[in-house]
């Protein structure tokens, strides 16, 4: 009985989750960053970071989010394609507030206590379970709104939450608009909330832009719904999670924190990574049990591995690439939009893309794949049991066929393709003559 309670709470949890909506912030123009990139577009771990974020409330379950652009919208709209996200356009940065206003048309389609999740493109870092608290806590205070909050140990840049006596939710206060004895406060707006629907639009109507920067601060909202309904905060302790990101010291310290989550997921499924400080291992990578990858890896997003290969040290696998089990790739090698077939081994000084290499394959050391003609990349194709000779140049497109080998330093020309079982040498490779 107990069991059957708990199995259908749970499904009304799962159920509710489901109504609810996202909105995320992302049309800033990101001054700190200074640089043409639309700041939220700026990768961690191999990802846009506004994608690191619907991703998040994907994974809480949220189905439908609205993604509010604006500096460098056709920049961000290119490049972000993500189920469930539609686009709302605040033409001018007026604020935080004015952006959750962009998409007013959206809100007010939504039944009054529909929760909206707010927030913002550029924390990539959030756990999609702090989302879901931020919800929950909502729904079980019976609450018109509740504030993610985070305590630590310099505030500085982040908006101080402002409590009343009884330690009840008061206001936030930014920190240009603080008074020195608020500037003290260490409990800082993640900028991360959740608020129904009809309550969040008609505090956005009450919020001026009367304070130091002259915005529409949807941080305003706070006060204005806590007059006269229930507002509470959740707290995170993970405090990296949901760091903003403005500039570029915050985007390489984001980076490196989730570099340091890939690189333990993997620990914990088994892979062997010898030097995690020195390793780069972006996200969406797929690594097999007993696979060791050496110090100094590059192993770029989409990259995929499988058991017992070995990888590095001082190499880089970009995206596309397809190891499969017991490949091995060694030291100053670069790989792209390639696949080695099992027992292959490529060990030493080349540069593989545009390949496809069959299995038990042999790569000399320095071999080259030349599929870049000025104009078009070409593919290569390398069979089951090939022997390429040291410091061969391969000029795509051209296959070499099975068990064929190439003696060292041949350049194998394009549209040239070696037949199975055949020896070739020289500059342009020719099958070596038997002698009679
Ligand atoms: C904001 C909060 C601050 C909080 C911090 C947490 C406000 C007023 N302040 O400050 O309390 O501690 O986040 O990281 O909300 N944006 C728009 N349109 C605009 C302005 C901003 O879409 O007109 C977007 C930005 O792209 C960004 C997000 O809103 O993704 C936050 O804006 P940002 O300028 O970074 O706010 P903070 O100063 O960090
Ligand atoms: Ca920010």
């Amino acid at each position: 009985m107990v069991q059957l309670i708990k199995c259908k709470s749970r499904f009304n949890i799962l159920l509710e989750l489901e109504e609810a909506v996202a909105i995320i912030l992302a049309a800033g123009k990101g001054t700190r960053m200074k640089c043409e990139r639309a700041k939220v577009l700026h990768p961690v771990g191999g990802v846009p970071m506004v994608e690191m974020v619907l991703r998040a409330c994907k994974k809480a379950g949220i189905r439908k989010m609205i993604t509010v652009i604006g500096d460098c919208a056709d920049q961000v709209k290119g490049k972000i394609k993500f189920e469930g996200n539609t686009f709302a356009l605040q033409s001018r940065q007026l604020g935080t507030a004015d952006a959750v206003k962009a998409t007013s048309s959206s809100l007010k389609s939504l039944t009054a206590d529909t929760i909206i999740a707010i927030v913002c493109g550029d924390t990539p870092l959030v756990h999609a379970g702090t989302l879901q608290r931020l919800i929950e806590e909502v729904k079980d205070q019976q609450a018109e709104l509740a504030v993610l909050t985070c305590s630590i140990q310099d505030p500085s840049g982040y908006g101080r939450i402002v409590r009343k006596s009884d330690q009840s939710l008061l206001k936030i206060v930014e920190e240009k608009d603080c008074t020195n004895e608020q500037l003290q406060i260490r409990e800082i707006n993640t900028g991360f909330y959740a608020v129904r629907a009809a309550a969040l639009l008609k505090a956005l109507a009450q919020v001026s832009n009367n304070n130091a920067k002259g915005e529409y601060y949807l941080t305003d909202i706070v006060e204005a719904i806590g007059c006269s309904a229930k507002t509470v905060t959740v707290t995170e302790a993970d405090a990296e999670s949901v760091m903003g990101i403005n500039n570029q010291a915050q985007l390489a310290h984001a980076n490196k924190i989730q570099n340091q989550r890939n690189l333990r997921s993997h620990m914990d499924n088994g892979v062997t990574i010898l030097s995690p400080e020195n390793t780069w291992l972006e996200c969406d990578v797929e690594i097999g049990a007993d696979t060791v990858v050496h110090p100094f890896s590059v192993i770029r997003n989409g990259v995929r591995i499988g058991r017992h290969c070995e990888v590095g040290p001082f190499c880089q696998l970009r995206q596309g690439t397809v190891l499969h089990d017991r490949a091995e790739v060694g030291n100053f090698m670069e790989v792209k939009k390639s696949t080695l077939g099992s027992g292959t081994k490529a060990k030493h000084l080349s540069y593989i893309g545009d390949t496809t290499i069959g299995q038990h394959v042999n790569i000399g050391a320095g071999t080259i794949t030349a599929n870049y003609d000025g104009k078009n990349k070409h593919k290569t194709v390398i069979k089951d049991g090939a022997h390429i000779g040291s410091n061969c140049t391969i000029v795509a497109p051209v296959t070499i066929g099975k068990n064929a080998v190439t003696g060292a330093g041949s350049v194998i020309i394009r549209g040239n393709d070696v037949a199975d079982n055949t020896v070739v040498v020289g500059v342009p490779a020719k099958p070596l003559k038997k002698e009679s």
